[in-house]
């Protein structure tokens, strides 16, 4: 379904004079549907910038991201004209972000209902689902007309999951989706994942949850070494970032 070919993001700082930062270079990789293909590596080695390239909220600085849509056509997600990339994001990619941040004064209800209205489906139905998914991660119903602002972490964060799974988009990706959250929640959202996949959902997903990738992973790619590892596999302590934990 998706074809990420030498995709690499070099980030330039314009107010630090020109300064080049590199997000991440040269991944390559395929998935397919009703598969959940697990990113993983050390912080800031581009995860998230390589999910935010595929999204295209950062464009691309070279490679390609050849995506079979729906009606069997390929389009580039690398190079495409942004009204494509709008499109899309309304119908068939979703995503789910490392930070959750709340529209102001719009009800966790309201929120589902209007991901799925805006995607033609009749109000009445879309309030039946978005009741079903709230109780499914455990969300109170005293919360459910209430502003996610006021919410714990936790919700925010299975809320978050609940938006871009409740519209069942083709293509997912997730951001650690299981970030934060306890054991109870994370087997909430972890079953949610697991009923999309099942429907065809094809899905990226960022994890340093060992439990979530050994639950939800089909395969495992590692950001160091740009390549394919088995999914029980530990990745080793990178001497570096011991040191730096020890120096704070
Ligand atoms: N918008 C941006 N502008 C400049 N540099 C950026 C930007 N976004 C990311 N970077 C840089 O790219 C590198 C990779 O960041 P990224 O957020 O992709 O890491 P990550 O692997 O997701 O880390 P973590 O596990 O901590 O979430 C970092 O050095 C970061 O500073
Ligand atoms: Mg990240």
């Amino acid at each position: 379904m998706i074809s990420v070919q030498n995709l690499s993001k070099e980030f330039v700082i314009h107010i630090r004079k020109d300064a080049h930062i590199n997000g991440f270079d040269s991944i390559s990789f395929d998935v397919k549907p009703s598969e959940l293909f697990a990113i993983t590596g050390p912080s800031g080695c581009g995860k998230s910038s390589l999910l935010k390239s595929i999204y295209r909220t950062y464009t691309p600085t070279g490679g390609k991201v050849i995506y079979t849509c729906a009606d069997g056509s390929k389009i580039d997600l690398a190079s495409a004209d942004p009204c494509d990339i709008i499109e899309l994001r309304n119908t068939e990619i979703g995503y789910v972000s490392q930070f959750f941040s709340v529209i102001p004064r719009v009800s966790a209800m309201d929120i589902l209902i209007s991901a799925q209205t805006s995607r033609g489906v009749h109000a009445k139905q879309a309030r039946e689902r978005a009741e079903e998914y709230l109780s499914k991660v455990g969300i109170a119903p005293k919360l459910w007309d209430m502003y996610p602002a006021t919410f714990s972490g936790g919700e925010k964060q299975r809320l978050n999951i609940v938006n871009a799974l409740i519209t069942r988009p083709r293509l997912l990706l997730l951001d650690e989706p299981t970030a934060s959250l306890d054991a109870k929640s994370k087997e909430w959202v972890m079953s949610l994942i697991l009923d999309l996949k099942a429907q065809g959902t094809a899905m990226i997903g960022v994890f340093h949850d060992q439990i979530a990738i050994e639950t939800l992973a089909d395969k495992r790619f590692d950001m160091r070494t740009r390549s394919l590892v088995p999914i029980g596999y530990d990745l080793p302590i990178d001497e570096g970032m011991l040191q730096e934990e020890e120096a704070i």
